[in-house]
């Protein structure tokens, strides 16, 4: 895909009126292991977050999902909320150790009971589920059998897909293989700081392309098996990059990470092949012998959307030879890069204001990836899949959250999409993360992305000020300035 940078057309430009189309999906997002707590119910088994919020040192606090928010008591309350606010879907996960334990056999019908009871409730209430097949959540038992990193993983996955569409085909209609597989490979294989924690940059592309082979088995399982008015997709976190300056150095620096963020994706998925660059940046390390033909072609199929999920840009130049290469790339401190291949490229945090992640708040970065997009991706709709901020909540004196910087967060990136609706991109539908305070992975409980405020030692509910104003965007369809 090309890297040029578009600038945002002019507000004189634009309608005056920021409203967005009658069909826009208004949603809020999730993750089973992040929210639903209950880690031993019901059969399931572990998974390699179980087995890595549990190892000293890797979670912030030692925090772990075994509780979590208490979402799998909760459910039924959590879609009251959802209600209340007026959205219109919901994009939750399904967890993969819960419904089939250890990854392999039969369904455990108890834990396929949960999601069916979600989804009677959520459509008894007129609101979309939108179910993801995989945010992470691995049984642990495919790992010790060589996770991702194998091949046998990915048709493990196509299994899974397959019996959980057969079970929850009949009223989930959304479905999405892979949330963030970058994530999943880079963070989990080669810095290590996600689950499985390790940290081998070779292990890491051989995750990516299992990773890749995976979706397409499971899009051709879920086709299958799924009634043909159901929607297919995939959620990648399409990175942002721009140069520090205008230097062919710092060119070619996006040029490499665009490679590795994205490319190692969007090649496979969308035009069935690994991009040259790619495969020449990475040369020293593998000559990628354990991709078998037809592998690309089986990653490449027809989409009903691609999911975007953005958070904020990655700005990147070449490194000075003393220079650190990985200092502030925003995926959490670890001795390893998460950037195969890429040793000469320095991360920089841009000027302004951050969040409590230490991100950067940029909402033109959003504006800029659905531009691209659309014009690398001709005819591929898209749907924020998740978009939202940490920041340090408090209930005040008088029982209430307010979480003005969250407004203005939200505000500005939802300006950004109209922007984007209204040059042209055909985006379908937004889904704030995230529906409550929840696991945030590395970071613990530490880091509140909520609409709704979670007191985890009660489990009370209580909806930020960010939620009354979603709920009247969600009501209207239309953004005030
Ligand atoms: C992306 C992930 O999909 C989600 O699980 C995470 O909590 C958010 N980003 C915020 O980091």
């Amino acid at each position: 895909m090309a890297t040029a940078i578009r600038r945002p057309v002019p507000d004189d430009q634009l309608s005056a009126a920021r409203t967005f189309p009658p069909d826009f999906l208004w949603g809020t997002a999730t993750a089973a292991y992040q929210i639903e707590g209950a880690a031993a119910l019901d059969g399931r088994t572990p998974s390699i977050w179980d087995t890595y919020a549990r190892t000293p040192g890797r979670v912030r606090n030692g925090d772990t999902g075994d509780v979590a928010t208490d979402h799998y008591h909760r459910w039924r309350e959590d879609v009251a909320i959802m209600a209340d606010l007026g959205v219109g879907a919901y994009r939750f996960s399904i967890s993969w150790p819960r419904v089939q334990p250890t990854g392999r056999g039969p369904a455990v019908q108890r834990g396929l009971d949960f999601y069916r009871r979600l989804a009677d409730e959520l459509l008894d209430k007129g609101i979309k589920p939108v179910a993801t097949l995989y945010h992470w959540d691995l049984p642990q038992e495919l790992e010790d059998a060589g996770g991702w990193p194998e091949r046998v993983t990915a048709e493990r996955f196509a299994a899974y897909a397959e019996l959980a569409a057969e079970a929850l085909g009949d009223r989930v209609t959304t479905w999405t293989t892979l949330n963030e597989p970058w994530c999943s490979a880079f963070l989990g294989y080669g810095s290590g700081v996600h689950a499985p924690g390790r940290t081998d940059p070779v292990a890491a592309l051989r995750a990516a392309h299992h990773l890749n082979l995976a979706h397409g088995r499971a899009v051709q399982a879920l086709r299958a098996a799924l009634p043909s008015k159901s929607q297919v997709s995939v959620t990648l976190n399409v990175h942002h990059v721009r140069p520090l300056t205008a230097s062919d150095a710092d060119a070619d620096a996006v040029r490499r990470i665009d490679a590795l963020a994205n490319r190692i994706f969007t090649g496979p998925m969308f035009h069935g092949a690994y991009p040259d660059d790619l495969l020449e940046d990475t040369a020293g390390l593998t000559d990628w012998s354990f991709v078998r033909d037809g592998d690309t072609a089986t990653a490449r199929r027809p989409l009903d959307f691609l999911g975007v999920n953005y958070y904020t840009p990655t700005v990147v130049s070449a490194a000075s030879p003393d220079g650190a290469t990985h200092t502030s790339d925003g995926h959490g401190r670890s001795a390893h890069s998460p950037w195969p291949g890429a040793s000469g490229v320095a991360f920089h945090l841009p000027p302004g204001d951050t969040t409590a992640m230490g991100w950067a708040v940029d909402p033109s970065g959003m504006y800029d990836l659905l531009r691209r997009l659309s014009a690398d991706l001709p005819g591929t709709p898209m749907m924020i899949t998740e978009n939202g901020a940490a920041f340090d909540d408090y209930v005040n004196p008088g029982g209430e959250v307010r979480d003005p910087d969250r407004v203005a967060y939200l505000h500005g990136h939802l300006e950004a999409v109209h922007r984007a609706i209204e040059s042209g991109v055909d985006v379908r539908g937004y889904f704030l993360w995230s529906l409550l305070d929840n696991f945030e992975w590395g970071y613990g409980y530490s880091k509140r992305f909520g609409a709704v405020y979670v007191d985890y030692p009660t489990g009370t509910r209580i909806p930020k000020s960010s939620a009354r104003w979603y709920a009247g965007l969600a009501r209207t369809g239309r953004l005030d300035p």
